[in-house]
């Protein structure tokens, strides 16, 4: 895969934003309503001395899952054990996490979706009842002996809630889907960091990362950094709108976000399947890309941007996709796209 300035997966550079990450619910940009429900879920199982009832945090990726993760953990003032989904290859990896949780603390599963099946059924009465089966020795003399937990909160985190099995998805009690962040929030956020690693920047320059960001805390950083170089290259003291605007225009960042994957889906099914429909295998095959990376990274901030439709016939784009483009769409194209919408309209 093109290596993306702009890719909402996690790069190893992100890894180094340790110091970004906000640690407290009050220091959390965005996403306010999750934040007020949790604070109060929080706080509740904190006078209660009860773990916090299990979390879901789902949506694309960077927009802040592990980041919600720890505060959580910091706030109920407990540990918290991070593992994902491919990580656990037996069950008794799981088993040997779960064994060593202390009471109430968080266990943090990424990318739970792609648990296996045995790791899953594991986690049932773990979350459930607070207490492990497990089988020991083989054939007739097999027994299962039943271990109990201590009482745990686990955070699973995914990018696609709808492969979550429905009994795995039914045991948490909190189930919040991230959106993209407002252009405002990620202002708020490159301020907040500019100040963390002395970058000198204004509020028109933070709005200008903001601005092509694609609603991504962790692309807005992102951006920053490199911009900074930029500013640094060309010996400019202070981050502002045209040292922004120019340096974003060299990485190749377009005035919305869209880069050139982006524009790579657009233009094909506006080229090469005439607007669409076209299906999601036969459109990742044209664009080189992976299926899940066009349905986890790309699709999410283009159905945002309402320049892209799923149908059930497969991906169509809208008129301001046209229009953003600077394409002319052909003669007829609208009443040919939806002929039926057409004719009860005339
Ligand atoms: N850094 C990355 N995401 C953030 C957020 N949501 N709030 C504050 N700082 C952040």
């Amino acid at each position: 895969m093109e290596e993306r300035i702009i890719t909402s997966l996690e790069r190893s550079e992100d890894r180094e934003n340790e110091a970004l990450r906000p640690v407290k619910l009050a220091d959390y940009i965005g996403q306010s309503r999750i934040k007020e429900n949790l604070y109060v879920f929080i706080h509740a199982a904190l006078s209660r001395g009860e773990a916090l009832d299990h979390v879901l945090l789902y949506g694309p990726p960077g927009l802040g899952k592990t980041t919600l993760a720890n505060i959580i953990s910091a706030e109920m003032g407990v540990n918290i054990r991070t593992t994902s989904g491919p990580a656990i290859e037996r069950p008794g990896d799981l088993a040997a996490i779960l064994t060593s949780l202390e009471p109430r603390d968080v266990l943090f599963i990424d990318e739970i979706h792609r648990l296996s099946r045995t790791a899953e059924e594991i986690l049932y009465s773990a979350m459930e009842d607070h207490c492990l089966d497990i089988v020991i020795g083989k054939g007739p003399s097999a027994r299962s002996i039943r271990l109990s937990l201590a009482p745990f909160t686990l955070i699973g985190a995914t990018t696609r809630a709808g492969q979550l099995t429905s009994p795995l998805r039914d045991r948490f009690g909190v189930i919040n889907r991230l959106e993209f962040y407002t252009t405002d929030e990620l202002k708020q956020i490159v301020l907040r960091a500019s100040k963390i690693l002395h970058i000198k920047l204004d509020e028109e320059g933070a709005i200008e990362i903001a601005k092509r960001s694609r609603g991504t805390p962790r692309v807005a950083n992102r951006l920053l950094k490199r911009v900074t170089d930029f500013a640094d290259f060309w010996g400019k003291e202070v981050i502002d709108f045209q040292v922004a605007s120019l340096a974003l225009d060299k990485l190749q960042v377009d005035p919305i976000g869209l880069d050139s994957l982006d524009l790579k889906v657009i233009e094909a099914i506006i080229k090469i399947f005439d607007g669409g429909p076209v299906g999601l295998e036969t459109l990742a095959a044209t664009v080189g890309e992976e299926p899940e990376t066009l349905e986890d990274v790309v699709e999410p901030f283009l159905l945002q941007c309402g320049f892209l439709q799923r149908t059930p016939r497969g991906r169509t784009v809208t008129s301001l996709a046209y229009e953003h483009l600077g394409i002319k769409p052909s003669e007829g194209h609208w009443e040919k796209q939806q002929p039926r919408l057409f004719m009860e309209n005339n």
